[in-house]
């Protein structure tokens, strides 16, 4: 039995790994620690119950004291570093919050596990990271576990340094640490400001699907499950102060994708009465395409080689695009209140009055 510190668990690829190794560990103990900001939902983990195998924490991976009490209270295994302000156009509007989290906050994390673990062989902190550190592409090429960092954007820079600090501690300390640098996930819980789940939902709703610059743009989409199972993977037998890269193999321009999303709504909805009748709309949704002002900095291209996590680890993506998508887009038809609470705001009260109150309850039970 394993006690693994999930941070940021609350959040999109978080709750997905969490819900993933609930179901494949069911003995471990499964501590959620989460600032729950904008992007964090109990919603997504409410399946769970507080009991021996699982704890949800409120609170900010920047606070090392808080997270100090934890790990002298609890025999931590493992780090799983998801927390982190994740949203590329929140960046340039404001990075500040990018810089706290991603920065200051997995330093504190870093701390913590310094002090607690030192150079410990058993322990294990895995750093979630992206893709974005890498740059951006040209029409060719790959982003491989060499390729030197060149962050463009605010995000990008923030987890490039959370990156450097991760591999400065397993250098200078000896701190086991490893880190997964991944393309572009979609899938179920995705808060809805990503392009894919936007599109999704405003073609349900007939609003503008607004594509940026001339939509060339090139992501390679990985359906989240898939990332779910590498990091699995990695964290059990990935080598100490590695890097790995996990992609899709899923090159799409992002028109193309928006055009997909468009056809395979179009065509879901047309074969169901009900649903065509909860979401009406006369014609093809892909006229509601209108090209915007492009994102400043954009990057270009993001194509991952991910030869070393297969041939190490034998990890490959199972989901192809085409099965990923309509999965995904079925999962948006089939939980609308999930996201309709998110639209409206009343998800930001899951916690408030349903959590706690239920907590409440226990206690006193
Ligand atoms: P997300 O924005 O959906 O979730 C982030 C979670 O972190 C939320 O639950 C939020 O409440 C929590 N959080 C934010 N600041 C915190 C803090 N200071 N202390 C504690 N918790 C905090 O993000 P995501 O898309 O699930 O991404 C998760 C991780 O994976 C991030 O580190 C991101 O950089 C990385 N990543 C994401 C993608 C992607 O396509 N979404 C791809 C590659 C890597
Ligand atoms: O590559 C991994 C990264 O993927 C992660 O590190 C980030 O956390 C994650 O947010 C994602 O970053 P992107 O910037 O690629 O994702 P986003 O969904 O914001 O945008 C995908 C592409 O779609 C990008 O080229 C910008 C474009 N876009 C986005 C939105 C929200 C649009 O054209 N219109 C939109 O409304």
């Amino acid at each position: 039995m394993r006690k693994i510190l999930i941070t940021g668990g609350a959040g999109f690829i978080g709750s997905n790994f969490v819900l993933y190794m609930r179901k494949r560990y069911p003995s471990d103990r499964i501590i959620v620690f989460d600032k729950l900001t904008y992007a964090g939902n109990l919603e997504n983990l409410k399946s769970l119950s507080s009991g021996p195998e699982y704890l949800f924490i409120k609170g900010d991976i920047k606070d090392f004291e808080i997270l100090d009490r934890i790990f002298g209270k609890e025999e931590i295994d493992a780090i799983v570093n998801f927390a982190a302000e994740s949203h590329v156009d929140r960046s340039i509007l404001g990075p500040k919050a990018f810089i706290e989290t991603n920065v200051l906050g997995t330093f504190a994390l870093l701390e913590v596990a310094r002090k607690h673990w030192g150079a410990s062989k058993d322990k294990r902190f895995l750093h979630v990271s992206t893709d974005e550190v890498y740059g951006s592409l040209g029409d060719t090429g790959y982003f491989t576990e060499a390729t030197p960092y060149s962050p463009n954007s605010p995000y990008a820079a923030s987890k490039a340094s959370s990156d450097h600090l991760v591999r400065a501690y397993f250098h200078t300390y000896g701190l086991p640490v490893v880190t997964t640098n991944c393309s572009n996930n979609y899938g179920p819980y995705q808060f809805p400001e990503k392009l894919m789940p936007l599109m999704i939902i405003n073609a349900l709703k007939g609003k503008n699907l607004p594509v940026y610059g001339d939509g060339q743009n090139v992501r390679d989409w990985l359906y989240v499950e898939d990332h779910c199972r590498a990091i699995d993977m990695v964290l059990d037998k990935g080598r100490g102060g590695e890097t790995y890269n996990i992609g899709g193999k899923n090159e799409k321009k992002n028109i193309d994708l928006v055009n997909e999303v468009c056809s395979i709504i179009d065509e879901r909805l047309s074969a169901d009465k009900g649903l065509s009748a909860r979401y009406p709309f006369k014609g093809s949704r892909k006229g509601l395409i209108h090209f915007v002002k492009d994102r400043p900095g954009h990057d270009r291209r993001y194509a991952i080689d991910c030869a070393k996590i297969e041939k190490e680890l034998g990890w490959r993506p199972e989901h192809s695009f085409e099965a990923g998508i309509r999965k995904t887009i079925d999962w948006y038809l089939e939980n609308p209140g999930w996201w309709e609470r998110i639209i409206s705001g009343e998800y930001r009260d899951y916690y408030e009055t349903q959590y706690k109150e239920r907590l409440v309850e226990k206690r006193s039970e």
